[in-house]
């Protein structure tokens, strides 16, 4: 045990009280942000003229080796230091005598685990804003490569009208596009630094909190001590979001082991990402997506966690807190893992269009179309649904689609029907006459692309 706070004690901390306590484990996760924060603490002290010269490059130097020694494994971290903060000074002392004892001048843990906590969520938002961009692109080629590529749209995972490939990915394209915003979102709105606010009230030291928030890259300083120490709605949101893309992603796996099974056969996922059977010779099973639907769980789970720790807490520090941490990193490297694996799951996945357009036909898909056919002739909707309604009863004690039926047939139903029916209920009309932007039709598909390419070239 090497504490940072031995003075006001008369005992040492028991054994198994030290190792409840100490959180080495995980957060030496951050061992980079807690280096960068101490160098631009101590820059501004210097700069304040609380450190020399000397002292501050003394210590920069001495964080630099360290880093460099734990990074080439010449430095191990120790589990007999309580967190990674106790460590890397307690290595500094050692290896730079006095001025190491300096670095931790007008600094309490507290504002320290704050900025490094708040540098680490931030460079993992942008690093899962990129994994988003990229599944974005793998979509949009995707869609534009099958703008005419036909399947049914359904409803209660019934067939419910005809659309495209394009479109189906559309709809995913434009719920990863919102993601990316709430990572935009969060990176603003927490881009400001903790670090100056000591444990709780400031320090009476002539700090420059400006300066330290400009050194690490943030838009400024957090605007109250106490808060600055207490905050983690920032773990909240990115939480949160976080939730929301895995909520995405298990809807679209959801759809793609449909999609996959032997009922369906719309797609194929490539063998790289199937696995087998151990009994069952003939399986090829889609366990990447099946994975991503079930680590959903554990994502929303540290989202409930860190609520539910931080809703009891008075202001400020309490140890509580210390709990935003293994679940966090947990959820970050989860979600992180499934946008990556689903991604490459995308780009090597076959997409059987013919027989999603075979699939398409059958079903009754274009009876909407046909009921809007009567329409245009001057049926009432109401009685144009009814009449389609019969005339599909009629179709299925056939085991016929409604194009499959002669003229004659059509006429049993209603004398309204022309030979120009046929036209009106083809796949291709019934998809390519929807062109209000967000539908289907090709041109109105183009436009959205066009849209979406120019997004992503921003
Ligand atoms: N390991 C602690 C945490 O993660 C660091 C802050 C400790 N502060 C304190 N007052 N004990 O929250």
């Amino acid at each position: 045990m090497a504490q940072l706070w031995g003075g006001r004690f008369t005992k040492e901390t028991d054994e198994l009280v030290y190792r409840f306590n100490a959180s080495i484990s995980f957060d030496q996760k951050f061992i980079n942000q807690d280096i960068e924060g101490s160098i631009a603490h101590v820059k501004m002290l210097a700069k304040q003229g609380i450190l020399t010269e000397e002292e501050k490059n003394a210590i920069i130097e001495g964080l630099n080796g360290i880093l460099a020694d734990v990074e080439s494994g010449a430095l191990p971290i120790s589990d007999k230091y309580e967190d990674v903060h106790s460590f890397v000074e307690a290595v500094l002392i050692d290896r730079i005598g006095e001025a190491g004892k300096k670095m931790h001048t007008g600094r309490s843990r507290n504002d320290q685990v704050a900025v490094d906590m708040r540098l680490y969520v931030r460079q993992e938002v942008t690093a899962v804003d990129e994994l988003l961009k990229e599944l974005l692109q793998t979509l949009i080629r995707i869609m534009e490569e099958n703008l005419d590529t036909y399947m049914p749209g359904f409803t209660h995972l019934q067939k419910a009208q005809p659309i495209t490939l394009a479109h189906h990915m559309g709809a995913y394209f434009e719920m990863f596009k919102r993601d990316r915003l709430r990572m935009k979102d969060i990176y603003a709105r927490m881009n400001y630094c903790p670090l100056g606010s000591g444990a709780l009230a400031g320090t009476t030291y002539p700090l420059d909190r400006e300066y330290t928030a400009s050194l690490l890259g943030f838009d400024g300083p957090t605007l109250n001590s106490m808060d600055s120490v207490a905050d983690r709605d920032y773990v909240i949101e990115f939480l949160s979001a976080l939730s929301t893309i895995m909520m995405h992603l298990s809807r679209f796996s959801e759809e793609v082991i449909i999609w996959n099974s032997n009922e369906y056969r719309f797609v194929e996922i490539d063998d790289a990402y199937s696995t087998g059977s151990s009994i069952m010779p003939q399986k090829k099973n889609p366990d990447i997506a099946e994975l991503v639907r079930g680590k959903t769980g554990r994502v929303y789970a540290a989202l409930v966690s860190i609520l539910t720790t931080m809703k009891g807490i008075p202001l400020a520090y309490n140890k509580d807190m210390q709990e935003d941490k293994e679940l966090t990193f947990d959820a970050i490297d989860t979600v992180k893992g499934c946008l990556a694996l689903f991604d490459g799951m995308l780009k090597t996945m076959k997409f059987n269009g013919e027989v999603m357009a075979e699939s398409a036909m059958k079903g009754f898909t274009n009876a909407t179309d046909a009921a809007d056919y009567l329409v245009n002739k001057g049926v009432a909707f109401r009685d144009a649904h009814g009449i389609i309604g019969r005339l599909v009863l009629y179709c299925i004690e056939r085991d016929k689609s409604i194009e499959e039926l002669t003229l004659a047939q059509l006429k049993e139903i209603s004398p309204v029907f022309e030979e120009d029916l046929y036209d009106a209920v083809s796949l291709k009309t019934c998809v390519q006459k929807r062109l209000t932007i967000g539908a289907p039709g090709h041109e109105a598909m183009e436009q959205v692309i066009a849209i979406n390419k120019a997004y992503l070239a921003e």
